[in-house]
């Protein structure tokens, strides 16, 4: 069936342009009333009148992501006339790039500012209101240069990769009250990409082309805990795994099995997405390579010398 937004609320962060104008204009065709928010009043009153000419619903509210009274105030704003808040797109986002020896670390603290914190203080906003009405989606935008790195974008991908962590434990913590938790890393050419791809790509790189993934995370089947890439009509998920690895206890050669095992190690031919952090030490526990023997292989230190 179709996804119908309908009487759904959204929060847009830096939809004034790029990818949060076509994710407001995306959330929009699908019946949610959309709240376009991004630094320019300007800007954001440019996509709301795009979103109206487009006979759907839109409000702008202008505010950094990183003025935490702001943001709460949007929030309270938005729910006193609205009455709720069911999805956030966290997607405001700028560059400092620079290669780690020569970045200063004031760009440091505002990449993660803009981005983590950012979306830290919009979510923080919105969660008691998302807990109290049972509903939440809410989707964090990460970037393949966390997931996977990027030269010159330290800052950046650390922002990045650490809005894959908020997801991990806010989608186990919003579970029961039917809040997801998902990220998006999208492909598209924006201001932000400028010159950074070829023109002959850029042309199939269009921000409306990642768009429906926002709407498929927005919607009330979402899943949770998903990283979505997305770009250019495709669509691809990025997991976060645990090989089986290997068993080498306490031996004293522990070091060297390690040194010569990192094939082992890496194997991936029975890893598991754990269901959350815990399952690593229960995995290590119960390892299925432990020898039988049990607790002598796995004795502490004090243990064997008693
Ligand atoms: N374009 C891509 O290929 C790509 C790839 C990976 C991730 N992303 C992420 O997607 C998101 C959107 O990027 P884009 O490509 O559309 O870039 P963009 O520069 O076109 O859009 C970012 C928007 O965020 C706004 N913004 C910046 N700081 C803000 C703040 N403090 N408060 C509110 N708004 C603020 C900007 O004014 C701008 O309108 C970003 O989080 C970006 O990191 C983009």
């Amino acid at each position: 069936m179709a996804i119908d937004l309908t009487g759904r609320v959204a929060i847009v962060t830096g939809a004034g342009g790029g990818l949060g104008r076509s994710h407001a204009l995306a959330l929009a065709a699908r019946g949610a009333r959309v709240v376009v928010n991004d630094l320019s009043s300007d800007a954001c009153e440019a996509v709301v009148e795009e979103v109206r000419a487009a006979g759907g619903e839109a409000l702008a509210w202008p505010c950094s992501v990183t003025d935490r009274a702001g943001v709460f105030a949007m929030v309270a704003g938005i729910v006193e006339r609205w009455g709720r808040i069911d999805i956030l797109v966290n997607n405001a986002g700028i560059l400092r790039d620079r290669t780690f020896a020569n970045m200063d670390l004031d760009d440091f603290d505002l990449v993660l500012n803009v981005h983590l914190t950012g979306s830290v203080n919009l979510t923080k906003a919105a969660w008691p209101h998302m807990r109290a009405q049972g509903y939440g989606r809410v989707i964090f935008t990460t970037s393949s240069s966390g997931l996977y790195g990027n030269f010159g974008q330290a800052n950046y991908g650390a922002a990045k990769m650490a809005l894959v962590g908020l997801m991990q434990t806010l989608a186990l913590e919003g579970g029961k009250f039917d809040i997801r938790v998902n990220c998006l890393a999208p492909s598209a050419a924006t201001q932000m990409t400028e010159g950074l791809y070829s023109d002959e790509d850029l042309k199939g790189l269009s921000s409306g082309l990642v768009s429906p993934g926002v709407v498929a995370l927005a919607s009330e089947n979402a899943p949770t805990r998903t990283v979505l890439l997305a770009g250019a009509g495709a669509f691809e998920q990025a997991h976060i795994t645990m090989t089986r690895g290997i068993y080498v206890g306490d031996s004293v050669d522990a070091a060297d099995r390690i040194e010569a095992g990192w094939d082992s190690i890496g194997d991936r031919t029975a890893e598991q997405v754990p269901a959350s952090g815990s399952a690593q030490y229960v995995h290590e526990i119960a390892h299925p390579l432990r020898d039988g023997r049990g607790r002598s292989e796995f004795s502490t230190a004090k243990e064997r010398s008693a």
